[in-house]
């Protein structure tokens, strides 16, 4: 008998604020040609003034906690997988926390950018199989428009703002890979490639927030390497192949990431959740909100295997395997 993580719903929000490409074009130097040309992406949704990214995770968790039918008072824990939180402390979860009514458990934020998603499942996970909680609320949420430098065409088109959640909670399996709930989660970081995606900004260092820098051809040439290999490193581990994947569900930052990381992988175009081309890129958020649409359009059902994936600033990334 062994304890398993069993992903009980998803919930997600977007802000209602659309801007398309052509919107884009009226503020920096670029086409609709262009972006969608270069990275499948149509639109994407923009915080409101005072909105924050503590109001559009409360929202993804209320929709997860319902459809989950787990109420607040049977939380553990909330991880919330942000790079754009509310401050810079305390926590957004702790925001959230206080937000949904839950005054008991520990809350706290993973700060892994793109992959922040991924590895707040591995932590939650981890928590959950050696008992220190039962139930958790997983969270990826980011409102990205407030650290791009919307004079950059180079970056400013390519994010947008959202938010999803999943609930977690831990219930006995046998070991094996027909087990219901996350199966393997593998994470990766490598520090020397700072200069390659970062924000030009922080408390401790320029007192300000700072701006989104990408070198964005040399995250391409990383993403497609470092994601085909860690999903593979994460079927291995449970003695699965590719071939096994229902769904991919992967980080949407670029149509084309996601069809090379496909080919590579041998996964057919029909197995992978694609939301890039309406919500762009959406660092922590895009993981959850892909699965939420995706179980709420019936894809994705009970006994699917479900392999996650991302990878962002640090770099970091990392996969997480589940049967759903
Ligand atoms: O979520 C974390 C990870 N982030 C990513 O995964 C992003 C990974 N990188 C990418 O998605 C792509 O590299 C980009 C979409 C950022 C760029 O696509 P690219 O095919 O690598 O283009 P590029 O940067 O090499 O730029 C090609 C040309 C340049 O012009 P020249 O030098 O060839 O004259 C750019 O100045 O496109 C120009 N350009 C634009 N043109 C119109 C760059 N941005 C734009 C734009 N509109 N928005």
């Amino acid at each position: 008998m062994v304890r398993r993580s069993q992903i009980l719903g998803c919930g997600s929000y977007l802000p209602e604020r659309v801007i398309t490409n052509d919107e884009m074009a009226e503020l920096v130097d670029t086409s609709d040609e262009w972006i969608t040309a270069r990275t499948g992406i149509k639109k994407r949704h923009i915080a409101a003034d005072g909105e924050k990214t503590s109001d559009l995770a409360l929202h993804a968790a209320t929709a997860a906690l319902s459809a989950a039918g787990v109420s607040v008072d049977d939380l553990d824990m909330i991880v919330l997988a942000t790079a754009t939180p509310d401050e810079t402390f305390p926590a957004t979860a702790t925001v959230v926390q206080a937000e949904l009514g839950m005054t008991r458990g520990f809350a706290f934020d993973v700060q892994a950018v793109c992959s922040g998603f991924v590895y707040g499942m591995a932590v939650a996970d981890n928590f959950l199989k050696v008992g220190q909680a039962d139930t958790a609320l997983v969270i990826g949420a980011e409102t990205f428009s407030r650290i791009l430098d919307w004079s950059d065409r180079g970056t400013c088109v390519l994010f947008g703002d959202g938010a999803g959640a999943v609930v977690l909670k831990s219930e006995n399996g046998d070991g094996g890979p027909e087990d219901r709930g996350i199966l393997a989660t593998r994470l990766h970081a490598d520090g020397r490639k700072h200069d390659m995606l970062y924000v030009d900004g922080g408390p401790s260092s320029t007192q300000s927030t700072g701006h989104l820098r990408m070198l964005g051809k040399e995250v391409f040439r990383h993403a497609v390497t470092n994601l085909s290999s860690v999903v593979l490193e994460t079927l291995d581990e449970v003695g699965l192949a590719s071939s096994d994947i229902d769904w991919l569900v992967p980080h949407q930052a670029n149509k084309r990431i996601l069809d090379s990381t496909a080919k590579k992988l041998k996964l057919s175009p029909e197995r992978v959740i694609v939301t890039v081309q309406d919500h762009a890129n959406t660092s922590a958020a895009s993981v959850p909100l892909a699965l939420d649409q995706a179980t709420t359009d019936g894809r994705i059902k009970q006994g699917d295997l479900v392999l996650m994936e991302a990878m962002g600033g640090g770099f970091t990334w990392g996969a997480c395997l589940a049967r759903w």
